[in-house]
């Protein structure tokens, strides 16, 4: 929490249609890195400790409450869009009379924590903090106006300046922090007697500097903190800005990116020292990988943990998934739900694996799908067997003992158990359980007839 002495409430403004999305889903529903844009900012107020999130909604707000509902928000409705000003002042009933008010916007999604505790720690009952940054292309922005000692005095919108405020470079975020009891004093004298007949949250800020207070402006480090989504091609920029954070901060731990303009980490991706990771991989969800595990390209890794010195293979998927250590996956597998290999076990080229439980050393190399299974310690899977684990109603296991060896091409229909270090000829189907250190073949024998007459075209 930032030095605040009192507590801190955030409005975020999520009004407004986005019309230049070109889209039927609300703006503010659009997604940065996997994540809703304004689940970006809710998360930022979080962060800061806010004892209350206030979102006015407008625009399809009902779509919009309904995504959000497993956050704790206050919802306000702000049923015609007359300005920013107005869309704070809907909240007015709803905050507390004594507290700060930081107010965000639902489509700036990746402002720093960092920054807003900064500019909290101005506001007060003397002041106003205010998000500037300095723009060689002011065009559209609101203009901050300064007096002959460098105090801000006013913000003025672009289509209300004159040509000298126009050349000014300094434009307002719409970021601020202020005091509720502020907001209750101005936002009701608002007019919208302006270019755009809005009322303008902005004019706050000349009636702040003539009852004396202080306007404190504090700076991004870096402008994109402060950038709106208005359209595709701004989310897309954002996306990328994000993406860049994401690679440079794995890099400083130790990770080796084979191009860190082509990973995608859409969730929490927590990686150690000496991981190789290489192109077009994209990690959804809580990701861990440990030391010196190396991800080839192409992978999709949701929610899963990779132990030290695994190594994935091109275009493996991975959901869910534990691999303890020494795993060698892929190319071409997919791991699914409660897919757990223990040290050293392998899975091969278009194997499929879901809750099931593969020993140490064993080998999953080509071709199977393995479903509700337990497979022992150095168990030899054949390509293409298949645990047969579905009867059209209910699922059933397989379980098989350790260094068992089954042969190529098997079904294991089950419920059904094989022992330890028990053989399946190739080409069978078992249905019933198998001793340990027994072979078992249910395929018809071999016939043999000699000089037999190959058709002929008729
Ligand atoms: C606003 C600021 C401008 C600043 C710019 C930064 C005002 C008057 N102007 O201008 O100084 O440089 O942002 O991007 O504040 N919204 C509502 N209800 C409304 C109007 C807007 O919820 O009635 C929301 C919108 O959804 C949007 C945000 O407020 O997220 C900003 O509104 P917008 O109309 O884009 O403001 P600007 O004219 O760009
Ligand atoms: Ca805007």
């Amino acid at each position: 929490m930032s030095a605040a002495d009192i507590a801190l409430e955030v409005v975020i403004l999520a009004a407004g249609q986005g019309t230049r999305m070109q889209s039927n889903l609300p703006k503010v529903l659009h997604k940065l890195a996997g994540k809703p844009l304004v689940e970006h900012v809710i998360n930022a107020a979080q962060n800061l400790n806010a004892q209350q999130i206030h979102l006015v909604v407008g625009h399809k707000g009902e779509q919009v409450q309904q995504e959000l509902s497993a956050f704790k928000i206050q919802f306000v409705e702000q049923k015609e869009q007359l300005g920013t000003g107005h869309a704070v002042a809907q909240t007015l009933p709803n905050l507390q009379p004594n507290t700060k008010v930081l107010i965000l916007y639902g489509d700036v999604p990746l402002t720093k924590t960092s920054s807003l505790e900064e500019l909290l720690a101005c506001a007060g009952t003397e002041s106003i903090g205010l998000l500037t940054v300095n723009l060689p292309n002011p065009t559209g922005y609101g203009r901050i106006v300064r007096n002959a000692q460098g105090q801000v005095t006013a913000i003025v919108e672009q289509k209300d300046a004159n040509s000298e405020q126009l050349a000014i470079q300094e434009i307002n975020t719409g970021i601020l922090a202020v005091t509720s009891q502020q907001l209750a004093k101005w936002l009701p004298q608002l007019s919208n007697t302006n270019a755009q007949g809005e009322y303008y949250l902005t004019d706050i800020i000349a009636m702040a500097y003539q009852e004396g207070l202080a306007i404190h402006t504090v700076q991004p480090v870096n402008s994109y903190e402060v950038e709106g989504v208005n359209n595709r091609q701004q989310l897309a920029e954002l996306e990328r800005f994000y993406q860049h954070e994401q690679a440079m901060k794995l890099m400083e731990v130790g990770v080796t990116l084979a191009d860190p303009k082509r990973l995608d980490v859409r969730g929490e991706l927590q990686a150690a020292q000496d991981v190789f990771i290489d192109v077009g991989c994209i990690f959804e969800g809580k990701v861990e990988i440990a030391s010196g595990a190396e991800i080839g390209p192409y992978c999709v890794i949701k929610d899963s943990y990779l132990g030290p010195n695994v190594k994935l293979a091109a275009f493996t998927h991975l959901d869910q998934a534990h691999l303890e250590a020494d795993n060698q996956v892929g190319p071409f597998a997919r791991l699914r739900p409660g897919a757990e290999l223990a040290k050293a076990a392998r899975v091969g080229n278009f194997v499929e694996v879901k809750q099931a439980q593969v020993g140490a050393g064993a080998k999953i190399n080509h071709l199977s799908y393995i479903g509700d299974a337990s497979i022992g310690a150095e168990a030899n899977i054949g390509a293409g067997t298949i645990t047969c684990n579905y009867d059209g109603a209910n699922k059933h296991r397989t379980n098989i003992g350790a260094k068992a060896f089954i042969g190529s091409n098997s079904c294991l229909v089950a419920p059904v158990n094989i022992g330890a270090q028990a053989t399946v000829g190739a080409g069978s189907t078992i249905t019933k359980d198998i001793e340990d250190q027994t072979l078992a073949v249910t395929r018809a024998k071999q016939l043999h007839k000699s000089n037999w007459p190959q058709p002929t075209k008729s």
